[in-house]
Order: structure tokens, then C-alpha cells, then sequence
């Protein structure tokens, strides 16, 4: 009788967990660029294996657009191909069953941001049906020889222009200057892309279909949902992740720094630059809630304090560009979660630092280093940690999100050197999910 009333529960147990973990997708994004990060910021394909037990899906990153024959083509032939890094990742579906293993074509790594936000090509290819069939064609069997089971769209559209942070800050003569020389203008053929865009991914669909391929959306930071994307498209995808962060970045915003990835609007900002204002636009223009998957950051944005900043380091500030890259991530402006946690264990400058917690799990957490006699260079440090990973997380589930999406692995301390826990942020996700 014990027996079989645990048996009971132990099959209503496992029968909840699994029933739970279909419902909430842990989407996880996997940079292969990663692989060229020196020392202790090298993601091998070994370092999926730990993570890979809390994923539901497996996004690669990047493939690209070649800008003559609109086709599907690797970004890194020698790593992706010659490597066979493409054909590696996809194997572990062996050792991961249930894991599904989709390939993202932009993601803002196709060589175009870098290039003064020349997106044209992501433009150009939806113009003519005929380039848009060449596209869909070519993605078609490109999955298939690599075994992938699905696209990402994480589409290039041109990035809205930055603006001063305060949402009052010379309001008036912004709108003024903007009447009348259309200075929001980025793109006049916004909205004949935006419907070319519905029909290439209603094309891909129809293309997908027969084959049992998955189809995503990847809505890259600053990107204006509304000019791009007609929220009907949903009915396409099998889920749409809102990359929601980076609304101020030390390149947008070098002279003024202030929470990059807020869940929640802040006083005296503007009212779209938040997690739930992008998650409510979808919802509320009829995509279902669980198609929609909350993107959140592995990685902190930083800027340089002056004695200008002042010395509380309550946000938005006044700064002087991007701060100095990380050990491991060598990018101005950037610092990985573990180099974040090696700055909070060094002896040598522990002291300084001051972190700022969020206990409403509204905007994110910082971390900051006022200048004075003994620093001449300051810092300020605005991140995801654990605790507010968890409450995006926790959002998700309670506005019935489709799920959470991490981005990326090979930012998150996939080696256990913050506290000797492997991928802390991915684990508190799937904890609150
Ligand atoms: C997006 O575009 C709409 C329509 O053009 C505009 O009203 C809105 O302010 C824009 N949002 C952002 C964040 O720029
Ligand atoms: C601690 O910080 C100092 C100053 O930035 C740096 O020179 C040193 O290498 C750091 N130590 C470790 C163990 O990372």
C-alpha cells in the first residue's frame, strides 16, 4: 500500500514537472564567437553539457545573408564548417532528446551593425518576391544538411536613433525638431517592409510546414516593433522572443547612463523603454501570451563616472563613454557575468565598489565606483544578477509567457568561477519559471 501511494506521487510528480517544463520554454542562446575569447572566457562545446539539462531549445548564433545571392550562408566557415561546429552542436540532440537546436540568421553579428548600421541587405532581400523565394529556398536545405530543426529570424531592421534619457529633458523642442525635419525618420520604406517581412516568414511557414521545422523570432534591441512588425505574424511562429534590453548602451548613449534592461517603467523616463511595455505591445495587438518569450541579458552594460557623475550613483548619469572592457571579453562598454563577480571578489578593489540592489525586481541592479583622490577613473555597472533574473522570470510566469529566454550561455558563468555554481543565472530562470 506505502508502495504504490509513492509510486502515486512519484508519477504525479514527474508527470507536473514535465508538464510544467513544456509549458515554459528556457530558451537559450549560444554565441559561437565565443570560442575565440581568450583564457577563462573560452566557451568550448563542452561547456553546453551543463547547461543544456535546463534548455528547451538551443539558438545558434549566427548565420548570415550573402548580399549577392540572398542565400543562407555561415558567418564562420572554418569554425561552423571546416570545424564542423554546426554538425557537433547538432548531435547533442542525441544526448538531449527533447532539446530542439534552431540556427539564427543576423542577431546584429552579421557584419552590419559594426558597419555604421549598413542593414541594407535585410531590406534589399524583401523587396522582390524573387529574392525573398531564393532566401526561403536556400534556408530550406541549409537546415537540413546541418540538422538543425529550425530558423531564428533575428532580422537586422534599422535600430531606432538614441535619444537624451529623461523623458522631459527639452521635450518640447524635440518634438518640434522632429516635425519638421522627421528626425524619427529612419527608413521610408518602413511600411512596405513590414508587410514584405510578413510575407517572407509567412512563405518560410508554408516552406516549414511539410518538413516539421520550427520557425522563430528574434526582435534585436531598439528595434521599434510597431514600424516593423504586424503582431499577426505570431500565428507563424512557433514563438517570438523580445530581446529586451539595451535600450541605453554606452555606444547609443556615451554621455548619459542609466539602467540598460528595466522590467518595469521608471519615473521620469519614456513609457516604451521596459520590458513589460515591449512584452504589452505584442499581447495587447493579439499574439498570443505564450508565444511570447522575455529575453534577458548575461551580460552587464558599463560607462565611465567623471566627477560630473556626482557620487550617489543613482541613475540616469552624466558619463564619458564606455568603460573599460573585461579580461575575458576585450569589449569597451561590456563585462561578462563572471567578470562582474571577479570585480566583486578582488581584494584590491572590493572596497570601492558599492552595489545597489533591486529588491522590487524593477529595474536591475548596479554597481558603481565614484571617483576621488584615490580612483581617478570611475565606474558604473548596470546588470541582471541573480535575484532579478529570477523576477524576470517570475513575470513570465505570471503574465502566462511563453517563457524566458537567456542570452547568452557563454556569458553567464558557465564555469562556475562566480560561487562555484555553473550557469547561476540560466539556473535562477528555470528556478522562477
Ligand atoms: C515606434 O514607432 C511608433 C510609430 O511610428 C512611435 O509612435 C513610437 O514612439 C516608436 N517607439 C520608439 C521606442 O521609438
Ligand atoms: C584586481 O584589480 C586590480 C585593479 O583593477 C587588478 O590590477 C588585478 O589584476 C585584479 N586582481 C585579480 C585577481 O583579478
Amino acid at each position: 500500500m506505502r508502495l504504490i501511494r509513492f509510486l502515486a506521487i512519484s508519477i504525479f510528480v514527474v508527470v507536473n514537472y514535465n508538464s510544467a517544463v513544456a509549458d515554459n520554454k528556457l530558451v537559450c542562446y549560444y554565441d559561437s564567437s565565443s570560442y575565440s575569447r581568450p583564457g577563462q572566457g573560452k566557451f568550448e562545446l563542452s561547456f553546453l553539457d551543463n547547461a543544456l539539462q535546463f534548455c528547451s531549445h538551443l539558438i545558434y548564433g549566427y548565420a548570415g545573408i550573402d548580399e549577392k545571392t540572398y542565400k543562407l550562408k555561415a558567418l564562420d566557415d572554418s569554425l561552423d564548417l571546416n570545424n564542423h561546429n554546426y554538425k557537433k552542436v547538432t548531435e547533442l540532440r542525441r544526448r538531449f532528446p527533447g532539446l530542439k537546436i534552431l540556427l539564427s540568421v543576423g542577431g546584429g553579428r552579421d557584419g552590419t551593425y559594426n558597419d555604421d548600421r549598413k542593414v541594407e541587405k535585410y531590406l534589399k532581400v524583401l523587396e522582390s518576391a524573387d529574392d525573398r523565394f531564393k532566401f526561403v529556398n536556400s534556408v530550406e536545405s541549409f537546415l537540413k544538411i546541418y540538422g538543425f530543426d529550425g530558423l531564428d529570424l533575428g532580422w537586422e531592421f534599422p535600430e531606432t536613433k538614441p535619444k537624451v534619457i529623461r523623458g522631459k529633458v527639452s521635450g518640447w523642442f524635440h518634438k518640434l525638431k522632429d516635425k519638421v525635419i522627421g528626425e524619427d525618420e529612419i527608413d521610408e520604406k518602413a511600411n512596405e517592409h513590414k508587410e514584405e517581412f510578413t510575407a517572407l516568414v509567412r512563405d518560410l511557414r508554408n516552406k516549414f510546414k511539410h518538413e516539421g521545422l520550427h520557425l522563430t523570432l528574434s526582435i534585436l534591441p531598439n528595434v521599434n516593433s510597431t514600424v516593423y512588425y504586424d503582431p499577426n505574424i505570431a500565428q507563424y511562429l512557433d514563438f517570438i522572443i523580445i530581446k529586451a534590453f539595451d535600450f541605453y548602451t554606452p555606444k547609443r548613449n556615451p554621455k548619459e547612463a542609466d539602467f540598460p534592461a528595466p522590467l518595469f517603467p521608471i519615473f521620469d523616463r519614456k513609457y516604451q523603454e521596459n520590458a513589460d511595455f515591449q512584452v504589452r505591445y505584442w499581447t495587447e495587438h493579439g499574439a498570443a501570451r505564450n508565444k511570447i518569450i522575455l529575453g534577458v541579458p548575461t551580460f552587464a552594460r558599463t560607462w565611465k563616472m567623471t566627477e560630473d557623475s556626482g557620487i550617489t550613483g543613482v541613475p540616469p548619469l552624466k558619463v564619458s563613454g564606455p568603460g573599460i572592457g573585461g579580461p575575458y571579453t576585450q569589449n569597451p562598454g561590456l563585462l561578462s557575468y563572471p567578470e562582474i563577480c571577479k570585480k566583486l571578489s578582488n581584494n584590491t578593489i572590493k572596497h570601492e565598489l558599492r552595489k545597489v540592489g533591486d529588491p522590487t525586481g524593477r529595474h536591475g541592479v548596479y554597481l558603481y565606483r565614484t571617483v576621488d583622490d584615490h580612483n581617478p577613473e570611475g565606474i558604473w555597472i548596470a546588470y541582471d544578477d541573480v535575484d532579478s533574473v529570477g523576477s524576470k522570470a517570475s513575470y513570465a510566469r505570471e503574465k502566462g509567457l511563453g517563457g524566458i529566454a537567456i542570452d547568452d550561455l557563454s556569458l553567464d558563468d558557465f564555469r562556475g568561477l562566480c560561487s562555484g555554481n555553473k550557469y547561476p543565472l540560466l539556473r535562477a530562470a528555470r528556478l522562477k519559471l
